[in-house]
């Protein structure tokens, strides 16, 4: 007998990025730059009326996201992280036993989020190039499906879905479906295939947008996300939100930090021009490093995942290992990716 739902014993826990004092974190998926000009101060000021909620409408920030995308305000919601604008938009669109189709490996929160909501997890294997599966996600799709979850870069592995494939893929999909394009690392994807879900596609009717300012904006530790999606949608989102959770500083903060455009593409570029970097040292270390569009790289290794990430802490460097199956490594700042590269010789040597 136990006090909570006897179907969560089988979920696993979410495992958040190890940090170790001293250690360079590249577990993350952070951008290593400090928060961008100006998010401090407008904290510090939000902090000031720390004794007062927040609008709960969100209303100054959603408004500025809709004037940068080209979208009504109405079709913008906020959320505590884009994390749990996925766990609201399931919650919206689920009931117990619907299912969820999305590929794995990708994002380790989707399966608590769907078990959260007591749906089926419909996991669809990925490539033998590390991608998604789109048309074997398309054919996954049955009467119960409620959601698709396409993630593109995919985490932890880094591949994009390409234009053809995703509009291909869409129409496909009947209009009964959410399909949901997680494009948290938008702001990283150089390849002109790839498309931007949501100046592309975000007019469809069931096609939501989930983006966040954790990544190339640098807020992660602010928690805050949005979803773009039809009226309807985003209304039905905005009803299960946890009242309150864009806290004042979190709104604060992203409003100073999308004034800061250039900077912010500056810190992405420099980022890009080290995933190039570490991923032809990874390859040229025989390692098949699949392509990526996001700021890490995937290193399939299997067995010796786990082994690999316990020599790179050994040599003071943290990374994302996913035990039997592969290791995350988070581009940082030039000097923590030799730091990884020199620890990523000597775990391979070993
Ligand atoms: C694919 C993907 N989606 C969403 C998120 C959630 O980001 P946040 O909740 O910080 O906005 C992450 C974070 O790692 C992610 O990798």
């Amino acid at each position: 007998m136990t006090l909570t739902r006897a179907d969560l014993a089988k979920l696993p826990s979410y495992v958040p990025g190890r940090s170790v004092p001293g250690a360079i974190k590249l577990a993350s998926n952070e951008v290593p730059y400090g928060p961008l000009p100006g998010v401090v101060d407008a904290v510090v000021e939000a902090a000031t009326s720390a004794h007062r909620y927040p609008d709960m409408g969100v209303v100054a920030l959603r408004q500025k996201l809709a004037d940068r995308l080209g979208v009504p305000a109405e079709r913008v919601a906020t959320g505590c992280g884009s994390v749990a604008l996925a766990e609201h938009l399931v919650r919206a669109a689920c009931l117990p036993g619907d299912e969820i189709v999305y590929s794995w490996r990708s994002f380790e929160a989707y399966p608590i989020i769907a078990a959260t909501a007591a749906a089926a997890s419909i996991q669809v294997p990925n490539t033998a190039e590390h991608a998604h599966d789109l048309p074997a996600m398309a054919a996954a799709i049955t009467s119960k499906t409620r959601v698709v979850i396409v993630c593109t870069p995919n985490n932890p592995t880094g591949t994009p879905v390409r234009r053809a494939e995703l509009t291909e893929f869409l129409d496909t999909v009947g209009p009964d479906v959410i399909v949901v394009l997680d494009e948290a690392y938008r702001e990283f994807v150089t390849d002109p295939d790839v498309p931007d879900g949501l100046a592309e596609f975000g007019d469809r009717p069931n096609v939501v947008v989930l983006r966040t300012l954790s990544k190339a904006w640098g807020l992660a530790g602010l928690r805050i996300g949005y979803l773009v999606a039809q009226l309807d949608v985003a209304d039905a989102v905005r009803k299960v939100v946890t009242p309150f959770s864009t806290s004042a500083a979190a709104q604060a903060a992203a409003l100073a930090a999308l004034d800061q455009d250039e900077e912010m593409r500056r810190r992405a570029d420099l980022v890009i021009a080290e995933r190039t970097r570490v991923y032809d040292a990874l390859r040229g270390l025989g390692q098949d490093v699949p392509e990526t569009q996001a700021n890490f790289v995937w290193l399939p290794l299997r067995d010796s995942a786990v082994p690999f990430a316990q020599v790179c802490e050994a040599n003071g460097v943290i990374v994302r290992a996913f035990a039997g199956d592969g290791v995350r490594v988070t581009i940082g700042t030039a000097e923590e990716n030799d730091a990884f590269l020199n620890a990523a010789e000597k775990a391979l040597a070993s």
